[in-house]
């Protein structure tokens, strides 16, 4: 078993992360274990439900169980697992368990925010894009028709039992999607700034086919890696007023293509695959680095052989770009690579983009 630790300072919050193959009993057990007799609400997805549910034998009266899909990230469900924590009575010393995705997640983390001003939640994701990024970082919201994630909270979890098991059950598309984020850490890696040399893009190289075939080992590691990079972020700058900006590397256009698709033909994961592409485009034009590692970056990205993604009309992207929380009046702020595993900060103007 792997055992890693987030030290929030700002709230005097450390709270462990557990890496471990195991079955999902097993995980049951030391999730118990850690609750130390609390009371508890288990938020499910509905596919994990269907696949891991009888194994875990959590009770039908403390299950929500949340269908799959974005569009279950709703204020109608948000209010339905307050209800079904009310009725259970738990109290402020209670907790929240969030069995699932990204979704899961961060619905299950905002309910867990905002009950009785905010109790005990534990992650258990089951996604690769959950185990290697949202599960770790406390950003919790849901989706309104304004946006994606606008109404929200940074509200750190207690622990995330992670287990790479689980990943063998998950649809390859939703696979390659958590493999998007995991090529984005690669980009970033040193301006994450974490003491270990890490050097995932090696991994990424060397144990490639290791990793499109699942190996559990291999999974382990490769999450180990990138909540490494997760950790040394979000404990510098846990609210996203500096460093932490770098996550959203490939995010400014990826996210443009997500909408500009309504949320239905690309994963999220394949559309920040695009943002990266784009992103680096970008930089080779800005002469921010030079042609070759656009070239590396581009077979990075091959090897893991992501969807191909339509061309899009250039001018209605940089509108639904500036419509991005992120972005600063006119100007999109860009997440660009500088170096290698490099990336800094960059406000554009339209022209500066579409040129
Ligand atoms: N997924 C980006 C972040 O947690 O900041």
């Amino acid at each position: 078993m792997i055992e890693l630790c987030v030290n929030i300072k700002s709230q005097n919050k450390n709270y462990p992360i557990y890496i471990e193959n195991q079955n999902a009993f097993a995980l049951k057990e030391k999730l118990i274990k850690f609750l130390e007799g609390k009371n508890f609400l288990v938020v499910i997805s509905e596919k994990v439900e269907k696949l891991y549910g009888k194994e875990l034998g959590f009770d039908k009266s403390i299950k929500f169980i949340l269908k799959d899909g974005e569009k279950e990230k709703n204020f109608k469900n948000y209010k339905k697992i307050l209800e079904k924590a009310l009725k259970m009575k738990l109290t402020r010393h209670d907790a929240i368990v969030a069995i699932g995705g990204g979704v899961v997640g961060d619905i299950a983390g905002f309910a867990a925010s905002t009950y009785m001003r905010g109790i005990e939640y534990i992650q258990v994701p089951t996604t690769l894009l959950a185990c290697t990024d949202s599960s770790v970082g406390g950003k919790t919201a849901i989706d309104t028709q304004y946006g994606k994630n606008l109404i929200g909270a940074f509200y750190q979890p207690d622990a995330v039992f992670i287990n790479p098991k689980f990943l063998k059950t998950l649809d390859e598309r939703q696979f390659k999607s958590g493999l998007g984020e995991v090529v984005k850490y690669s980009f970033i890696e040193k301006s994450c700034k974490c003491d270990e040399d890490l050097n995932l893009t090696n991994f990424l190289s060397e144990k490639t086919t290791d990793i499109l075939n699942r190996d559990e080992k291999t999974l382990s590691k490769l999450i180990e890696i990138c909540v490494k990079l997760k950790i040394s972020v979000v404990e510098k700058d846990e609210k996203e007023s500096g460093l932490r900006k770098i996550l959203n590397f490939g995010h400014t256009y990826g996210h443009a293509v997500e909408k500009i698709t309504n949320y239905k033909k690309y994963t999220h994961g394949e559309a920040v695959v695009e943002g990266i592409k784009f992103a680096f485009n970008l930089a080779v034009k800005r002469n921010l680095i030079d042609k070759n590692y656009k070239f590396f970056a581009d077979d990075v990205i091959k090897k893991f052989r992501f969807r191909e993604i339509s061309q899009f009309n250039m001018e209605k992207m940089v509108e639904l770009m500036q419509m991005d929380k992120k972005a600063t009046s006119k100007n999109v702020v860009f997440i660009l690579p500088t170096d290698y595993s490099t990336v800094d900060e960059f406000q554009l103007s339209p022209d500066e983009i579409i040129c």
